[in-house]
């Protein structure tokens, strides 16, 4: 059975070798993540060389994610590397600290206008929640805290400020280094980090244009102000070309019982806005070092799959976890278990809503039959960017699209959206009756049809001209002429 839900595994120490790539993939990997935060430029291209021929050799089409590392707001380094507070004591971050010797009293941060960008009674989440500190007065380069909650502290640990606001800009130089580097690559996916609003997204493309790249941009979704204020966050939806509800850093600012409920809105609000959205963070985090997963991430991923996610990510668990493969093929199968759930196949998406366009309404129109004619088996969509595939695939639905193109970056990019299959396919050389009947071929070779099944084909007049869908038209596997 074809699993439509897309699974994004992050790459790293543990999964660097041809063979590892290779078992993720057949384990049911469809886009590769690098992380910018660690490794240099020259590690990121020598990855993203060894996918594509990994990719090339499986037959399949691959997407990059290239993630960039943005203003992470973290500690300095401790004297002894790592250090232990006691709930109730005093602590203090200062910006002028050597930022190599803090102690359990004081340590440095490059994050220089922290003092001024919080006050007393704010607090202070360190290393992802684990420490917390209320903030009981500031000077110009220091904050005076007390521990809420102690424990172990080590080096470069991250800080996020309950509630958010902290206003670090999206881009650092680092980032802009790296975005040359992906523009170099030619990723197919430029994932910004803690972006404020729709315009360090914008931003973000301009620097990718400029540096030549072209691929797709998706915005990680983790600061509170870009949740709490719902026009915020459908500007940044539609500045991207997909999301990322990044869990980690968003739990910690807004607190996780809220979490799943601003996960819910994301991932449907983003559909509405026909972009892919990503679920990230912790989901099948125990298999790090153990076999199986636990039924509480199980039903995590699950339940983000019945929300309507495009893509499960997976992080530290393909990249330096003790069983990448095992963890992308335990994903696989919640996603084909979660997605035979009736409620993962039925849609009321845009019952009551206008078209915009042409294409739309027939892509609108084709998954509506597509859901309801008895004995159509599949849907073939013929796409030259792929649009009309993202337009399909925002509808529920538990009928696989096969997005036919000639552009290979198009079918890397469409690995990402739920329920779509690329297949290189030109149909520009062939003539009106034979793209038909060769496209449904193209299918049948593969065992996808049998003689006797309905297949619904979207096409335009022009073979090869973007945005010009126009027609569906359906055929029955064997008679096609
Ligand atoms: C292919 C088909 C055209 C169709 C186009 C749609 O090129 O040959 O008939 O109009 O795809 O492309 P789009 O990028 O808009 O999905």
């Amino acid at each position: 059975m074809l699993k439509r839900t897309k699974i994004v595994a992050t790459l790293g120490p543990a999964t660097d070798s041809r063979e590892s790539i290779k078992s993720l993939i057949e384990a049911g990997a469809n886009v590769f993540r690098l992380n910018f935060s660690h490794g240099e430029s020259e590690d990121h291209i020598k990855r993203a060389e060894k996918i594509r021929d990994i990719a090339k050799e499986l037959n399949t089409y691959i997407a990059i994610l290239g993630d960039l590392q943005g203003p992470k707001i973290r500690v300095a380094r401790f004297a002894e590397g790592k250090i232990v507070l006691a709930k109730n004591a005093e602590f203090i971050i200062d910006v002028s600290h050597d930022r190599e010797a803090g102690n359990s009293s004081i340590v440095g941060t490059s994050y220089n206008t922290l003092p001024k960008e919080v006050k007393s009674g704010d607090q202070l989440m360190l290393d992802d929640g684990r420490i917390q500190l209320e903030i009981i007065a500031t000077n110009t380069t220091q904050v005076i805290t007390k521990v809420l909650v102690g424990g172990d502290l080590s080096n470069n640990k991250g800080i996020n400020l309950k509630g958010g606001g902290l206003s670090a800009p999206a881009l650092t130089d680092k980032d802009k280094k790296d975005i040359v580097t992906a523009a170099k690559i030619g990723i197919d996916y430029l994932a910004v980090s803690f972006p404020r609003s729709a315009e360090d997204i914008e931003l973000a493309r301009k620097l990718l244009k400029e540096a030549g790249g072209d691929s797709a941009l998706v915005a990680k979704i983790e600061r509170a102000e870009t949740v709490n204020d719902h026009d915020v966050l459908d500007s940044i939806i539609l500045a991207s070309d997909a999301v990322m509800v990044a869990r980690g850093d968003l739990g910690v600012e807004i607190g996780d019982a809220q979490l799943i409920g601003v996960q819910k809105h994301i991932i449907n609000r983003t559909r509405e806005l026909n972009r892919v959205v990503i679920t990230a963070t912790q989901m099948m985090e125990s298999m790090i070092h153990n076999p199986i997963p636990t039924r509480a991430e199980i039903f995590d991923v699950a339940n983000a799959i019945l929300d309507g996610t495009d893509a499960v990510m997976l992080s530290a668990e393909t990249a330096t976890g003790d069983n990448p493969a095992k963890t992308v093929q335990a994903m696989a199968n919640v996603c084909v278990g979660a997605e035979g759930q009736k409620l993962a196949k039925t849609s009321n998406h845009r019952v009551d809503i206008n078209f915009e366009s042409i294409d739309e309404a027939i892509a609108m129109a084709t998954m509506y039959t597509a859901n309801h004619l008895k004995g159509v088996k599949a849907i073939i969509s013929l796409t030259e960017s792929g649009s009309t595939a993202l337009w399909l695939s925002r509808i529920r639905s538990g009928m696989p699209i096969y997005a036919l193109s000639r552009s290979i970056e198009t079918l890397r990019k469409v690995a990402l959206y739920r329920g779509v299959e690329p297949i290189n396919f030109d149909p520009t050389a062939l003539g009106r009756h034979d793209v038909n009947r060769l496209a449904v071929e193209e299918l049948k070779s593969r065992d996808y049809v049998q003689d006797g099944d309905l297949v619904i084909i979207t096409k335009g007049d022009s073979m090869g001209a973007l945005g010009g869908t126009n027609a569906m038209k359906i055929v029955k596997v064997g008679e096609v002429n």
